[in-house]
This record gives structure tokens, C-alpha cells and sequence, in this order.
């Protein structure tokens, strides 16, 4: 646990130990879930760093949970086709869903084969609003990476999008390949009763230590706005992000 004030800050040797421990969580989370409410919903981030974690969840862990009463979403999708090799979507079934027995029909991906961002963005809305009622969502667990400009989800430095405080869902264009994106909001990702950061790799130390100074500015440091209105924010680090 952390002071108050302060961020729970797990640090451990490398990506392998770091991902044991977050599947772990995960493990912990969806049994309470499940428990509380007869269902576990989480939102899978994108990015390289969440993979070990996937398989560990695919592998080790796939009989530790609930799989029939668990429902997957994305925090963020890249507006390319599903079967893209920079699908998140793509990776989370390659590496997990495919491997596990969750009913196809609580899986539910960032539709990216519709015309128009923004219409992808309206209909994840509205799929949300379908499994939480309400002003905002309230996931069980939302995964999320940081990538070494600073991102978190889809959310960018100096995106129009971090001044979001309505919509859960945006499109957005940034300057990265691909450049179209959808992502959940600052807003929509702070109503979950649990936010997991995974970040791994020297390349990440410099946006770790900005994210969690204590004059961070969410605008130069989107996950700096990541502060769950009520639930609980973890982040789960390895030395080498965590080095500064
Ligand atoms: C994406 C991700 C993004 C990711 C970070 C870190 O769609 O790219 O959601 O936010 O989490 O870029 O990515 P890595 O884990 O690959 O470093």
C-alpha cells in the first residue's frame, strides 16, 4: 500500500517478475470481482510491455480465473483492421484470447473496420453505456502502458483530447504511425476501481519520472492525469523504468 499522496509503486528486477506480479493482481481482482458482482470487466492496453502478461494469464494463471464471467475491452485501438499486425485487438487475441475459454461475445474490440474514426468512437461509446449504466464507466481493472513521449492509451501530449470531460470514448490523429486512434478518456479511464500501469525498459525512465513528479504536467505528461476518482492506481515497474 501506498502513504497517502503518494503512488503505489511496485518495482521489481525485470519484465518477467513485474508480470508475474501483475498477473497476480489480475488473478486477485477478477476472483474479488466476480465475487462482488458476478462478473469481471477489464480493459487491456496496447503496446509490446502487457504480452508477458497475456501469456502468463493464457498460461499459468489461465485456470486461476473466472474466464465464462469475465468481459474484455480496450483502453485505446489503432484505426487499422483487426487482422493489422498493429491491431492491439490482434495482439490480445494472439496472445490471450485465443487461448482462453471467455464466451466470444463478452470480448468487445474497438470496432475499426467502420468507415470513420469517429464512428468507431460513437460505438464503443455506445457498447460501453451497454455494460455500464451510468455517467461514467466503471471498469473493474484497466491495464495501461507509457510510452517513452508520454502516452498513455491513445492519450497524447498536447492532444485536444486530454481536455475531454464528457465523452469516454474520442478519435484522435497523433503525430505517430498509425496515426489514427481511438481512446478511452482521461474522464472514462479515472471511474475505474482499478488502474494498472505496466512499464518496463530504460527507454521509460524519463517519462515515469515526469509522470510521477510532483509538478507533473498532465498536458506535457498525459498519465499524469490518471488519478482514479475512487478506486485504486498501481503502478508496476521494473528497475530500468524505474532508475531515475
Ligand atoms: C498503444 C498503447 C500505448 C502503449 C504505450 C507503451 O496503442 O500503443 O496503448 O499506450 O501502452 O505506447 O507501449 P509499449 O508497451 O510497446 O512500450
Amino acid at each position: 500500500m501506498s502513504l497517502p499522496g503518494k503512488p503505489d509503486l511496485r518495482v521489481f528486477p525485470d519484465l518477467k517478475a513485474l508480470s508475474r506480479a501483475a498477473a497476480e493482481s489480475v488473478v486477485a481482482l477478477a476472483e474479488a470481482a466476480v465475487r462482488e458482482n458476478g462478473r469481471f470487466t477489464m480493459a487491456l492496453s496496447g503496446g509490446s510491455t502487457p504480452r508477458a502478461l497475456h501469456r502468463l494469464l493464457a498460461r499459468d494463471y489461465r485456470d486461476s480465473i473466472p474466464w465464462p464471467q469475465v468481459h474484455i475491452f480496450w483502453g485505446d485501438e489503432r484505426f487499422v483492421p483487426p487482422d493489422d499486425s498493429r491491431s492491439n485487438y490482434r495482439m490480445a487475441r494472439k496472445a490471450l484470447l485465443d487461448r482462453v475459454p471467455i464466451p466470444e461475445q463478452q470480448i468487445h474490440p474497438m470496432l475499426t473496420l467502420l468507415p470513420q474514426p469517429g464512428q468507431a468512437a460513437d460505438a464503443y461509446q455506445a457498447t460501453l453505456r451497454g455494460s455500464f449504466p451510468g455517467q461514467w464507466p466503471h471498469l473493474d481493472l484497466i491495464l495501461l502502458g507509457l510510452a517513452s513521449d508520454g502516452h498513455t492509451a491513445s492519450l497524447f501530449p498536447n492532444s485536444s483530447a486530454l481536455e475531454e470531460n464528457e465523452r469516454w470514448v474520442v478519435a484522435i490523429r497523433a503525430d505517430v504511425r498509425p496515426p489514427l486512434r481511438l481512446t478511452l478518456t482521461v474522464p472514462a479511464i479515472n471511474h475505474a476501481a482499478n488502474i494498472h500501469f505496466l512499464v518496463a525498459g530504460k527507454s521509460k525512465a524519463p517519462a515515469l519520472r515526469s509522470a510521477l513528479a510532483d509538478n507533473a504536467d498532465p498536458k506535457l505528461s498525459p498519465a499524469a492525469a490518471i488519478e482514479p476518482v475512487d478506486g485504486k492506481l498501481v503502478w508496476w515497474v521494473d528497475e530500468a523504468a524505474g532508475s531515475l
